[in-house]
């Protein structure tokens, strides 16, 4: 029902809903085990075998969940908001955003819909795209680094390479525990910055619930 220029629309399947909140959840599990089992914090939630086990199952799930979810994500359609294409659209838009925010003004959602044709114009607020390739690039790190601990003759390269980046500790596996756990915790702090932005842009209902009011752009007597 159209009211006030905006209809009510399905914005997220159940399935799609489903991963991103499996996700949060194996990530959540991830770091209180990844902690719990931490050589430089001493957060003894479990004893560390107990620790060390729940880590790697979950880690591996985790792997099957993020793997599903990038599938997904391309044979959905969802990813054509996403694309490479589209971030140099998405950075213009996060300066606006910072200059809009120093000037004191509110910054207006892009994000539109075709009630006629009954199609998006724009799903995402652009900046969602860097933040998108974000999570990638530190997703495919967690899951280098990991693997790395796991069966570092195999993933010698991974040790190597962080071993390089962190030259002042003696052992390659040091090396490589302590990018897994920096880029732990730099993921935290981006969910944090994730959740506010999800929230500032009233989208979190949405991701419960799947349907959210969004813009058609239109004047009431033209919808
Ligand atoms: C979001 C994903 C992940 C998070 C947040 C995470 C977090 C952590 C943290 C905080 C530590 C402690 C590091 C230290 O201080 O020594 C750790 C250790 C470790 N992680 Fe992860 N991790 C993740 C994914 C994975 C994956 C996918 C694997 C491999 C399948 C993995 C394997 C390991 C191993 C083997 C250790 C060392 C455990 C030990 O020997 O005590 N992690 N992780
Ligand atoms: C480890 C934690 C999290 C991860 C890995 C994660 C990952 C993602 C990814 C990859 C997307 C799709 C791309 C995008 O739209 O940006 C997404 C969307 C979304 N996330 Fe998260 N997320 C996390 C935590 C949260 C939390 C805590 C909230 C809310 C409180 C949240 C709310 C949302 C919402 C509302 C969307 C959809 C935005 C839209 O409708 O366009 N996420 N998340």
């Amino acid at each position: 029902m159209t009211k006030n220029n905006t209809v009510e629309v399905k914005r997220h399947s159940v399935l799609y809903r489903l991963l991103h909140w499996a996700i949060v959840l194996e990530v959540l599990l991830l770091l209180l085990s990844g902690f719990g089992v931490s050589e430089y914090l001493h957060l003894s939630l479990f004893t560390r075998s107990a620790g060390r086990s729940l880590h790697l199952v979950l880690g591996f799930a985790w792997m099957g969940t993020i793997t599903f979810f990038l599938y997904y994500f391309i044979v959905s359609g969802e990813y054509k908001w996403f694309g490479v294409s589209r971030i140099g659209y998405s950075i213009d838009f996060f300066m606006h955003e910072v200059k809009t925010f120093v000037a004191g003004e509110k910054v207006h959602s892009p994000v539109k819909y075709d009630a006629q044709k009954k199609r998006y114009v724009e799903k995402i607020v652009p900046t969602e795209v860097v933040a998108w390739w974000g999570w990638f690039v530190l997703w495919i790190m967690m899951v280098l680094t990991g693997l790395a601990l796991v069966f570092p003759s195999t993933f010698d390269i991974v040790n190597r390479f962080c071993h390089a980046i962190v030259p002042s500790l003696g052992a390659q596996a040091a090396a490589t525990r302590l990018v897994h756990i920096f880029v732990s915790v730099f993921m935290v702090i981006f969910a944090i910055i994730h959740a506010y932005a999800s929230w500032i842009f009233g989208m979190v209902g949405s991701m419960f619930s799947g349907v959210k009011r969004e813009n058609t752009g239109l004047p009431e007597e033209q919808q």
